[in-house]
């Protein structure tokens, strides 16, 4: 009899469990289906504009580096969307798994960096590459990584950056060498992170007070995959924060670094 009551206490744990998981999924797809629905209704509107005789040639050169940028945005989000399913699906990142190969940092960093200018521009926001730091701490080396895991874990930092700076400030990407790796680092300066929500940043889902107020639509797990991603290269992702500068810090084993 013990043994059927326990039983019964089980199920009824693991059908509230179930309930909550759907619940969570439901509200992720909500919240990826309102983050999709901007960037297209921009490019919606933009080539609207672009069919209309009446808007200048020069102001059309405005609505199609618009557009670009929106579907910049559109495929940063389904990529996002990707990792998450596959992460839920199997709870490993393995199924992305292509082979690690030698990659230049410096240039990632570049051409991510470029993905978000336009986004940037907007706000007025600059990104620097500190190409000397990168000269300094790689030489002619590099970093034997999945490029498109560690691409997608770069660039949603990038893009939190972009997101929740300041308007006219700067963001600045560097190479650097820790204790317990090499550091590529993102600092930018904008709402401030508290010591109760730095705690919970990498959660899943998180986001914090002033995020939400300042940008509505967010999943809150584009930090959670970064760390994941760092976690299945064997690395680390850290936070320091002071008052309204934020610089989060993606370290690979030393290990990972190979000759060019
Ligand atoms: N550069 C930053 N400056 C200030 N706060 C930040 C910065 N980066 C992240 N945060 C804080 O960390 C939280 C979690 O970030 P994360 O990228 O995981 O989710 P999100 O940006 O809110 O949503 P999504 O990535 O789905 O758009 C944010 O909501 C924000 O509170
Ligand atoms: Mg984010």
């Amino acid at each position: 009899m013990n043994e059927i009551e326990s039983l019964k206490m089980e199920i009824a744990i693991l059908k509230k469990e179930l309930k909550e998981t759907k619940a969570q999924s439901n509200q992720y797809l909500q919240n990826v289906a309102h983050q999709l629905t901007a960037p297209l209704g921009a490019i919606k509107w933009s080539i609207e504009a672009l069919k209309d005789d009446r808007v200048p040639i020069s102001r059309k050169k405005t609505l199609l580096s618009s557009i670009y940028s929106q579907a910049t945005i559109l495929v940063h989000i389904v990529k996002n969307f990707a990792l998450m399913s596959n992460l839920e699906a199997d709870h490993e990142l393995g199924q992305f798994r292509e082979q690690p190969e030698p990659i230049d940092m410096m240039m990632l960093a570049i051409n991510l960096s470029n993905d978000f200018q336009p986004q940037a521009h907007d706000m007025d926001i600059k990104i620097k590459v500190d190409d000397n730091s990168f000269l300094k701490v790689f030489g002619s080396q590099q970093l034997e990584i999945e490029k498109n895991l560690v691409a997608q874990a770069i660039s949603n930092i990038i893009e939190n950056a972009v997101k929740y700076a300041e308007r006219d400030t700067d963001i600045r990407i560097s190479a650097c060498t820790k204790e317990d790796g090499i550091g590529i680092q993102i600092e930018s300066l904008g709402i401030p992170i508290s010591a109760e929500e730095a705690k919970n940043i990498f959660d899943r889902g998180f986001r914090g007070h002033s995020a939400k107020q300042k940008v509505a639509a967010g999943t809150g797990f584009g930090l959670y995959l970064a760390s994941r991603v760092m976690k299945f290269h064997g690395g680390t992702i850290k936070l320091e924060t002071n008052n309204h500068i934020s610089k989060f810090t993606l370290v690979f084993p030393h290990s990972r670094l190979v000759r060019g």
